[in-house]
Parts: C-alpha cells; sequence; structure tokens
C-alpha cells in the first residue's frame, strides 16, 4: 500500500503535504514525492528511499504552490527509485497523478497509449492514468477523471493536479484503498489515513467506493462516477492529536507498547455490566440469528490471524461452536463451506487488508452472517460487514501491530462471552468471574510492562542468534506465534513459533545452544506438560527464556531466564502474557539498529492480494 496526501489553501503547501506524508510513512516507505501547480505550471520532487531523502531535496530546491498532491510508495509495479516514484506525469508535464492499489489492466492501456505515440517514464502502473487523462482531458478535470476511470480496472484510490486547474484537486477510490477529506476554513486537506489530518481538522469526509471527489479551498464535492452527486455526512473525528506523536518514546512500537493498559481499559468501555455480564448491544446482530449459528467461520492476516486463533479457543470453549479458521488469503481458495446459519468473523486493524475483504465478500456471497473487528471506524471491512465490534487501539503508527493485537484479543474474549450468553452455554460463575478478571486486565497489563528493563541486557546477549522458537500451548499457542513475527519481522530473526506439544515431531531437530527458546510458561492446565517441553529443549543445550508467574519455583527452575508476569485467569492470560514477548522482540531489533517502526519490505497494511 501506499499514503496519499492533497492539500488547497493558505498554507506553505510543501509543508503540509511533508507533515501529512510522515504521519502516512508506515504506508510504504521506499520513495516518497510531491508535486504542485505553481503559476500554471506543474513542478514537483521525488526521491528514493525514505520521506527524509524527499524533504533534503526539498529543502535546498524549496517548492511554491497553490495546491499540492504527495505520495509514499510501498513498490508494487516497478522497483523504488527516483523515477518509479510518485507523483506521475503525463507527456506535456501538466498533469500530476498518486496512486494507491494497483491498475490491473495496466500493461495492456501502456501498449495502447505508447502506440498512439504516449511516451512513459516509470515502470509503474500508475502512469497510465496520467496519459489517459492528457488525452480525455478538454478543460473539465472531473470530466476526464470520471472519463479514464471507465476505461481502468483494479482497486485504487487516486489524486490528480493539473495546471489549467489550479484551483481544484480530483481525487477518486475505487476497491479498499482508503481515502478521507478533512475540511477546513478555507482549506480542504486530503489523506489515506486520519493521522494525516490530526493536526489540522476533526471533521473528515469518508470517501467511499465508486466515488470522485472534487477538492477546492472551499471543500469538497463528491458524485459517482458516473456524476451523480453524493450527501456524505461530515464525521467528527475522537482520535486524539497525542496518539499520533511519539511523544518521548524512542520509537512509536515502544509507545504502543506501552499504550496497552490504556487501550485495554478502552476497549472495554460501557462494554461490562455491573452484574458482571458482556453488553455487546452495539453489534445491533439480531440475537435470534446468533442464537441460530451452528458454526463460525473466523479468518484474518498476519497478527490479526493470530488473534482470531485466541478468539476460535475461546469461542469453541465457553459458546461450544465449532470454529474453523483460515488465513484470509487461503479462505477462499480453501471452497469454505459458510451458509446462512455460519457466522464470519474477520478480524483486521486496518479493515482494509486486501485478501481479508476478498474473504468477506466469498463469505457473504454464501450467506454468512458477517461480523468484523476492526480498528478504523468507516473501513472498507467495516462497511462491508453486517455488524462491527470496534477495537479502539487508536491510530497504530509502528508498522508492527502490538496494541492493536491486544486490542483485538480483548474483543475476542467479549465475542466469546456474548455468543456464549446467548446460546445459554455459559457457566454464570465462569462467566462472572471473567468479566471481573477483564476489569483487571489494565492493571495486569501495566505490571507486565515492568520487565522492560530486565528484558534489555538480555536483548543484547541473543541479539546474534540466527533462529529461535517460541513454545506455546492451547489460548498460549498463539501468542508463540505472535511473539515469533514480533520478531521476524523487526530484527530479521528467523523465528519460528509451535505448538509446544509439537517440538518433538519436527523442531526439536533445530535445537542447540544457538537457538535460544521462548516459552509462555504461565500456570495454567496445561503448564504441566509446557514445563516438560521446556526440559525437553533444555537437554539440548537451548537456552529457555521463560514467561512465568510469580513465586512459580517450578517454572523457574525449568528456565535459564525468566520474565514474570502477573497471574491471572488462564484464559485471559495471554493478553498479559505477550508483554514480555513484544518487549524482546523490541530490544532485540534496537539493539541490532534495526529500523523498528518501519522494517525492510514491509507496509503497516497489504491493500494488494
Ligand atoms: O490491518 P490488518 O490487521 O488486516 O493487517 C494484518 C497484517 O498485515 C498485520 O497484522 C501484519 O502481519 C503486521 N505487520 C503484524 O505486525
Amino acid at each position: 500500500m501506499c499514503g496519499i496526501v492533497g492539500y488547497i489553501g493558505p498554507r506553505n503547501v510543501v509543508d503540509v503535504l511533508l507533515d501529512g506524508l510522515r504521519r502516512l510513512e508506515y504506508r510504504g516507505y521506499d520513495s516518497a514525492g510531491v508535486a504542485v501547480v505553481d503559476d500554471g505550471r506543474v513542478v514537483g520532487s521525488k526521491r528514493v528511499g525514505k520521506l527524509a531523502n524527499l524533504e533534503q531535496a526539498l529543502a535546498q530546491s524549496p517548492l511554491r504552490g497553490s495546491a499540492g498532491i504527495g505520495h509514499t510508495r510501498w513498490a508494487t509495479h516497478g522497483r523504488p527509485s527516483d523515477t518509479n516514484a510518485h507523483p506521475h506525469l503525463d507527456c506535456a508535464g501538466k498533469i500530476a497523478v498518486i496512486h494507491n492499489g494497483i491498475i490491473e489492466n495496466h500493461a495492456a492501456l501502456r501498449a495502447e497509449l505508447m502506440a498512439r505515440g504516449h511516451r512513459f517514464a516509470s515502470e509503474t502502473d500508475t502512469e497510465v492514468i496520467a496519459h489517459l487523462l492528457e488525452e480525455r482531458y478538454r478543460g473539465d478535470l472531473p470530466a476526464a477523471v470520471r472519463a479514464i476511470l471507465k476505461d481502468v480496472r483494479g482497486a485504487y484510490a487516486v489524486g490528480v493536479l493539473c495546471a489549467d486547474a489550479p484551483d481544484q484537486l480530483v481525487f477518486a477510490r475505487n476497491g479498499a484503498s482508503p481515502l478521507i477529506v478533512g475540511l477546513g476554513d478555507g482549506e480542504t486537506f486530503v489523506a489515506s489515513d486520519i493521522p494525516a489530518l490530526l493536526a489540522y481538522t476533526r471533521r473528515e469526509l469518508i470517501i467511499q467506493e465508486g466515488e470522485v471527489v472534487v477538492v477546492t479551498r472551499d471543500g469538497a464535492t463528491i458524485s459517482t462516477f458516473d456524476g451523480t452527486r453524493v450527501e456524505r455526512e461530515v464525521n467528527h473525528i475522537t482520535w486524539d492529536v497525542r496518539a499520533a506523536e511519539k511523544g518521548g518514546f524512542k520509537h512509536f512500537m515502544l509507545k504502543e507498547m506501552f499504550e496497552q493498559p490504556k487501550v485495554v481499559k478502552d476497549t472495554l468501555a460501557g462494554r461490562l455490566r455491573d452484574d458482571d455480564s458482556v453488553d455487546l448491544s452495539e453489534l445491533g446482530l439480531d440475537d435470534a440469528r446468533l442464537r441460530d449459528v451452528e458454526k463460525v467461520a473466523m479468518f484474518a492476516c498476519g497478527s490479526a490471524y493470530y488473534a482470531a486463533a485466541y478468539g476460535m479457543y475461546l469461542i469453541r470453549s465457553l459458546a461450544r461452536l465449532p470454529v474453523e479458521l483460515e488465513l484470509a488469503s487461503e479462505f477462499r481458495y480453501a471452497d469454505p463451506v459458510v451458509g446462512r446459519r455460519t457466522l464470519a468473523i474477520a478480524v483486521s486493524q486496518s479493515g482494509e487488508t486486501a485478501d481479508t475483504l476478498e474473504a468477506v465478500r466469498v463469505a457473504k456471497a454464501g450467506g454468512a452472517a458477517m461480523l468484523a473487528v476492526t480498528n478504523v471506524v468507516g473501513s472498507a471491512l467495516a462497511r462491508a460487514a453486517d455488524a462491527t465490534l470496534y477495537m479502539r487501539a487508536g491510530p497504530e503508527i509502528g508498522v508492527a501491530a502490538t496494541k492493536s493485537f491486544t486490542a483485538q484479543c480483548v474483543d475476542m474474549v467479549l465475542l466469546a462471552l456474548h455468543l456464549a450468553r446467548l446460546r445459554g452455554t455459559l457457566d454464570p460463575e465462569l462467566g462472572a468471574s471473567l468479566v471481573r478478571t477483564l476489569r483487571d486486565v489494565p492493571s495486569l497489563v501495566d505490571q507486565a510492562l515492568n520487565v522492560n528493563e530486565e528484558v534489555i541486557p538480555l536483548a543484547r546477549r541473543i541479539a546474534k542468534a540466527q533462529s529461535m522458537l517460541y513454545l506455546g500451548r492451547h489460548v498460549n499457542f498463539p501468542i508463540a506465534l505472535e511473539g515469533a513475527l514480533k520478531l521476524k519481522e523487526i530484527s530479521y530473526i528467523h523465528a519460528e513459533g509451535y505448538a509446544a506439544g509439537e517440538m518433538k515431531h519436527g523442531p526439536i531437530a533445530l535445537l542447540d545452544e544457538n537457538v535460544p527458546v521462548v516459552v509462555v510458561a504461565t500456570r495454567s492446565p496445561v503448564q504441566e506438560k509446557i514445563l516438560s517441553n521446556m526440559a525437553e529443549a533444555r537437554a539440548r543445550e537451548s537456552r529457555i527464556i521463560a514467561v512465568v508467574n510469580p513465586h512459580d519455583d517450578r517454572a523457574l527452575e525449568c528456565a535459564d531466564v525468566a520474565f514474570t508476569v502477573p497471574q491471572t485467569h488462564p484464559l485471559i492470560a495471554p493478553i498479559v502474557n505477550v508483554v514480555p514477548l513484544y518487549l524482546l522482540a523490541y530490544h532485540i531489533a534496537d539493539h541490532k539498529g534495526c529500523d523498528v517502526d518501519q522494517p525492510r519490505n514491509l507496509a503497516k497494511t497489504v491493500t494488494v492480494e
């Protein structure tokens, strides 16, 4: 995915664009560029690499203008380079285009355009749009955009600037690439995501699929691709502006880990009743339909998939429903058996992951009731679903998910309790005790964060490891998977997450003194087995790093290094246990000097399949 911004108004246009791009850099960071209209000309600057390179270039050769567009890229078509960076221009250099997404029929369009004499400067799919517009533009930019989009196939958000139309910007959206307009007084902003708007305005218009928006200093006019005018309600953004800043922390990831207690609190707010039951009436899903559900199908990607895996254990155990869990990218090809009595649950922080949205389409086509768990109000996922359970994690800027995973896990507990109560499968005492435990989770997570200082020396000692193994059982198995993913993503150390019992069926062959093994070994009904697995790994000379509960001598005996987290109900414990694993991955990556917030090759949200 990429980040796109636009601005028209009295401020210094380039400053606003760069500020917006800085806040969207998590979406892609292999190159960046801006273009502005200045005195009837389009002028711009583009640089490969981080935004800092573009900032440096613009400091040396400043640009001025009345309106502008900007882009931060995550390459899909064409390697990262100055020329492949956006914006892209038509042959005459009068039309500039930025784009997030993929133009599926770009090769055919490029061949046709070249046959008609157009000269291409880049290898990107985006550039075809600039040349198509060059052919269609006859003094009415919105009309030209509408006309060319009839020939363009794919999922995209595009932004267009034209030298002959300095008082407007035109944006269009098709598919899951998000697009938001921020309304100011005598100025208007456009961005792929809310953090780019927060410093300027709280009033937003969410542009939906199949819409074109014409942006001027006085506001925005939305219409469909065929030109029908659309009235859109102005949304009030509630996110705290400080949430999109580092707030004194070295990295966003570190800050976001320390936000976990608040995120848990926010995610629980108003959802726990005084009688120790869960209130999810906000879902608006028909209770009778939920009671009638005969199975649950869950899908997601990456960390969200591991949160869904945690949810699977809970829903099975508490609501006594069969649960099929699938990676979203596999779901559509897996010939899933879904019908009217299936409850499909899609989990996604961004609500715009292409694989997840495609799986939603398949589940809905099969007749399933579609429930979304997401962090972003108005996201494509929220709109596609019949009901949405929001995560309330606030903006997550670090590319590696942390606080959003925690919020997803909290939502999983709420959902499982809700389904269980409706279906009459919930033992009232257990239900009440889980709700009481949930109330303590913000404080428990806060206490777990106290291991931060202890993690640092260990992280330094093991930062040279080439490979690590993460083990957990039952509800802590997804936590082991999440811990391993985090290490891979940000420190580039190979790591495998395994169900502890499975270790002896293969991965044990990898173990020696050079392969540290991280084990989630807190008190639970399966702890006895975990302790045996730790002994097995230790017998192969591996150094055992364990997450344990206080005063647990038996677990401590099996570990070389232990991080102590507070004990809680075993079904809720994963939300606490993940904390040291996040800190460990973070401090290893930081010690290695890795780019923690923007790991190589990754983007925060993957809007391509
Ligand atoms: O926005 P989503 O939750 O749908 O994103 C899913 C994954 O792409 C995401 O969790 C990814 O694996 C992160 N890099 C994990 O840290």
